[in-house]
Formats: structure tokens, sequence, C-alpha cells
């Protein structure tokens, strides 16, 4: 039975036809590299048929990224499936990328799907050319007629976080996985600034908390917690969330004596930058004094990109700078942090998505004033 369904398979014509396929294929990959043979960035070792450098990556790809940067250097060539990635690393190079040639850089790949639906030149991250422009410029507009960076946004951050630290409160203590009420959190501030409420029930908090005097300092104080501000650039340099970013290079150009040819794309290693041993001492190591100054003065160097660089920078960055400034003030204020098992703290090392997330863990919320 099975001997008749292979010999049905496997006819010299199934035989031939899938030998032609592979042959077509394997010219097409080859022929997608049409600049190898030119100046273009070293590639870490040959490619293997079809597949390229793709069985490089696989595993930890900021890890097998790091290592590839340390045999070949800054910037390196990869083939994926008969792509052209370049991989740039390091502060210098990614500043000459997405600020010099930003131009050549400003647009994201487009993935297969996006192409076949005509999903392409839509909304900010996928659209291109003048497009972005005006899509970049419309979304920055309407976040702040929605109140970023402003004081409003504050005070809508201030009344989550209240919510936030009795939530803490409840667990009394017991080891929580806080993962899925931090989401919430966040999710309720992006909902309140765009609809202007986070739910129903919370409007009625909202109306009896507004009478209250607040429990946590006002976040005007916050810019003078210089210690606090450092700990948390510390700890988004050494954690690195959103270590990577792609674009597509619309126009050659030169980079360190490379080309950098039309229609290659470009792997941007935010994390490369955050932890160059040629810009911080010891860059594993958790060292929030890094940031201060002899005055105490907190610093923000340039090497310091947790919310990008260039046009597609974090339109973000000033909500996500408050919620943390504002979330870790009250939980440091009000807790000590214990592990589940004191023997054994979380583990550091990040799971990529699109973004790093934390490995899931539990920790105690222990009240300061015990
Ligand atoms: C700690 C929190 C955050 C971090 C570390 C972060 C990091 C980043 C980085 C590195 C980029 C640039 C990616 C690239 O160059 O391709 C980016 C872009 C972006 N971020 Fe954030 N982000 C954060 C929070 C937020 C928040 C709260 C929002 C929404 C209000 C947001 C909305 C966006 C958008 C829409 C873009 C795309 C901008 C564009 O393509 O022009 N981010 N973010």
């Amino acid at each position: 039975m099975l001997f008749g369904v292979l010999s049905a398979m496997f006819t010299p014509w199934t035989l031939a036809a899938s030998a032609l396929t592979l042959l077509v294929y394997y010219a097409w990959t080859k022929t997608r590299l049409k600049h190898e043979g030119s100046n273009i960035p070293p590639f870490p070792a040959p490619a293997k048929p079809f597949l390229g450098h793709s069985l490089l990556l696989k595993g930890d790809i900021l890890d097998n990224l790091a290592w590839m940067r340390k045999k070949t250097g800054d910037i390196y060539s990869l083939n994926l499936f008969g792509q052209h990635w370049i991989v740039v690393n390091g502060y210098e190079n990614l500043k000459e990328v997405l600020v010099k040639h930003a131009d050549k850089t400003q647009d994201r790949p487009l993935s297969l799907a996006s192409k076949v639906l005509k999903e392409d030149n839509h909304g900010l991250i996928t659209s291109t050319g003048r497009n972005f422009k005006e899509q970049r410029m419309i979304t920055n507009t309407i976040l702040r007629d929605f109140g970023m960076g402003k004081n409003i946004m504050a005070e809508k951050v201030a009344l989550e976080v209240q919510t936030f630290i009795e939530t803490l409160e409840s667990y009394e203590e017991k080891p929580t996985d806080v993962h899925q009420i931090v989401s919430a959190a966040v999710c309720n501030i992006i909902c309140s600034i765009l609809v202007g409420h986070r739910s129903r029930r919370k409007c009625l908090r909202k109306s009896k908390r507004m009478l209250e005097p607040p429990a946590r300092p006002p976040s005007q104080t916050c810019p003078k917690l210089r210690y606090l501000t450092a700990v948390i650039r510390e700890t988004q340099r050494l954690a690195g969330v959103s270590p990577l970013g792609t674009r597509a290079v619309s126009q050659s150009f030169e980079l360190q004596g490379y080309l950098i040819p039309e229609g290659s794309q470009l792997f941007i290693n935010l994390n490369s930058a955050l932890h160059d041993q040629s810009s911080w001492e010891n860059p594993l190591q958790f060292r929030p004094e890094r940031f201060l100054d002899a005055n105490g003065d907190v610093l923000k160097p340039g090497e310091f990109l947790p919310f990008g660089l260039g046009r597609h920078n974090c339109v973000g960055e000033a909500l996500a700078r408050t919620e943390l400034d504002l979330f870790l003030a009250s939980m440091f204020q009000r807790f000590r942090f214990e592990p589940e098992n004191p023997t054994q703290l979380p583990p550091l090392k990040g799971v990529l998505t699109i973004n790093l997330s934390p490995q899931t863990f539990k920790v105690k919320f222990v009240g300061r004033n015990k």
C-alpha cells in the first residue's frame, strides 16, 4: 500500500518537476543578491543554498547577532532566503544610517503579505515616502492634542498608578505574576487618553478619589528624584526592550567604505549601542551611577537610545517616560520587592518577539511600613 502511494508520487515526471522547481528557486535566490562580489559589507560565513545564513539566526537572535559582530565587524551582510540584509551595529554607524542618510533609509521593509494585500503605504508603521511624513506629522499632532507630554497626561497616569498600587496591596504579599496587571494598567492609560475615561467603574472611583488628597508625591517632584531617573535609565539601557528595527534602502550609499546597495534591507541593532564596550564601562553591569555626574545631575549620552533614533523614533516616548517615572516612584515608595524563592532571583534573559519581554516570574510586594 505504502509502496504503491510512493511509486505513484515519485514518477519520473514529478521528480523532474521537483528538480526543476528547486533549480529555478536556487537560481532565483542567487540572483537576488545582485551586489554579491562588489564592495558590500562582508558575510560572517558562506551562505547555504536556499537558506542563506538563516540558520545562523536560529536560537537567541540577539546573542547570534552579537557573535557575528565579533567575528565580522560592526557592519555585515546576511543572505536570508535570497534577500540581502545588512546588520548595522554601534552608535556612530546607527547615527550615520538613521540621521545622515535618513532620506535613503526612511522606509521599513514590507512583508510579502502586506504587498499581496496591498496593505502597504497605510498607517505610520508601513507607509513610505511623503505619505510617511504626513502620517508621522498627523500622529504627533493628534497625540499632542490628546495631551502627550503635558501635565494632563501625567494626571491620567497618576490616577492609574493609584489603582495599580491598591491592586498590589490587595495581593497581601503573596508571590504574584504582575504581567497581566501591568498590561491592563498601560492599556487603561491609553484608553483614558483616547476616549477620556478608563471604564465606567473607573469614572466612579475617579470622581471619589478626586476628593481625596493624593497618596503619592505629585508628579512635579519627579524630576528631582534623580537617582530614580538614573535607575530607570540604567534599567532601560541594560534591558534594551526594543532591540531591533528594520529599514529598506531606497538609494545606495556608502558606510565605512562599504556599499549599502539600493534594495537591501537593514537590521538596526539598537542594543549594540546600549551595550557597547566603547561607550559604557562594564556594559553588562547594572550601575545607575553612570547616569549621574559629579553634581548628581542626570546625564543623557547620545548612546542612550532606548526609544530609537531619527525619523522613526518612538512617538510614545513622553508617555512611556511619564509612566516609568510615576509607576516606579510609587512602587519604590510603598514596597520592597522580594523574589518568590529567596535563593533564586528572576531570570534576566528576555523573550524576543517584536520586543523583549521578561520570562514569567513572581514577586512579593512587601509594604515598607512593616
Ligand atoms: C518603554 C516603552 C517604549 C519603548 C522602549 C519604545 C521603543 C521604541 C523604539 C526603539 C522605536 C523605534 C523603532 C524603529 O526605529 O524602527 C519605537 C517606535 C514607535 N513607538 Fe515606541 N516605545 C515605547 C513605548 C511606546 C508607547 C507608550 C507608544 C504609544 C503611545 C509607542 C508608540 C510607538 C510608535 C507608533 C512607533 C513607530 C514610530 C514610527 O515608525 O515612526 N511606543 N518605539
